[in-house]
């Protein structure tokens, strides 16, 4: 049985770290429009780069919960069967273990170079000062963050796998934003089981063929747990 799983900021809540939707989500304190666009990025980069530091230094605050491990062991169960896209920019499914894994709106602890167009695996914070580790210019790193109206990375793996997949399982996403809140007519339409595992019924229930509602600690490893035992 091939899966594809994806996980939104629902699934790193248990772990401490905010949503975006929820009452004190990221959205509920910030506009995404002044701080997750590229010409928010233009307009006042030290803003910008301001929220996305603290974001990454609170990454060293937290870790990987149940759900993060339990999606661990579905794919040591299905291996090459198996794929996890995550929309997260946290570090938490790869620390827990995740092997093959997506991040379709890339990763805090990665910055970019626009002069050379290079990538770099970053802990600390990044501002307009920052030289590029490989062309040496300044100013011109930016989080490897994918903003509102850029395209999401790797996807045509991602629709390749829904384009075959047996079982699309959501968890821990509004079913909000787009192509990710389209996933699952996709792997519907190629014939797939649908499942979402959510706190509470995201925008997108009613597309699904079946819905879990909870936490992600507790839903996701009784889940995955019935999964692996599935004849
Ligand atoms: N367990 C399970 N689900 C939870 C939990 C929990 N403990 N806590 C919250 N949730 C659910 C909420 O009910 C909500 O449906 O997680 C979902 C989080 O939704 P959003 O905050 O919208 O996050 P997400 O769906 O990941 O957002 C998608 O929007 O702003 C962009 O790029 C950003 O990747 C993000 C994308």
């Amino acid at each position: 049985m091939k899966i594809v799983v994806l996980t939104g900021a629902g699934i790193s809540a248990e772990s401490g770290l905010a949503t975006f939707r929820d009452p004190d989500g990221a959205w509920a304190k910030h506009d995404p429009q002044k701080l997750a666009t590229p010409e928010a990025f233009a307009a006042d980069p030290a803003l910008v780069h301001a929220f996305y530091n603290a974001r990454r230094a609170q990454l060293r605050d937290v870790a990987p919960n149940e759900a993060h491990q339990a999606l661990v062991r579905l794919e040591a169960a299905f291996g090459r069967d198996f794929l996890l896209v995550t929309q997260n920019v946290d570090d938490l499914h790869e620390r827990a273990g995740s092997k093959d894994l997506v991040h379709m709106h890339g990763r805090l602890r990665s910055a970019w170079c626009r002069a050379c167009d290079t990538r770099h695996d970053w802990d600390d914070d990044l501002s307009t000062e920052t030289a590029c580790p490989a062309c040496g210019k300044t100013g011109l790193m930016r989080p490897d963050i994918v903003w509102f109206g850029e395209m999401p990375y790797r996807m045509d793996e991602i629709l390749r796998a829904l384009d075959c997949c047996d079982l699309f399982i959501a968890i821990g996403t509004s079913g909000a934003v787009y192509p990710a809140a389209g996933f699952v007519d996709i792997a519907a339409n190629a014939g797939a089981e649908t499942i979402e595992l959510n706190l509470q019924p995201s925008d997108g229930t009613a597309l699904f063929n079946d819905y879990r509602h909870g936490a992600a600690t507790r839903i996701v490893p009784a889940f995955v747990d019935e999964l692996i035992g599935r004849p």
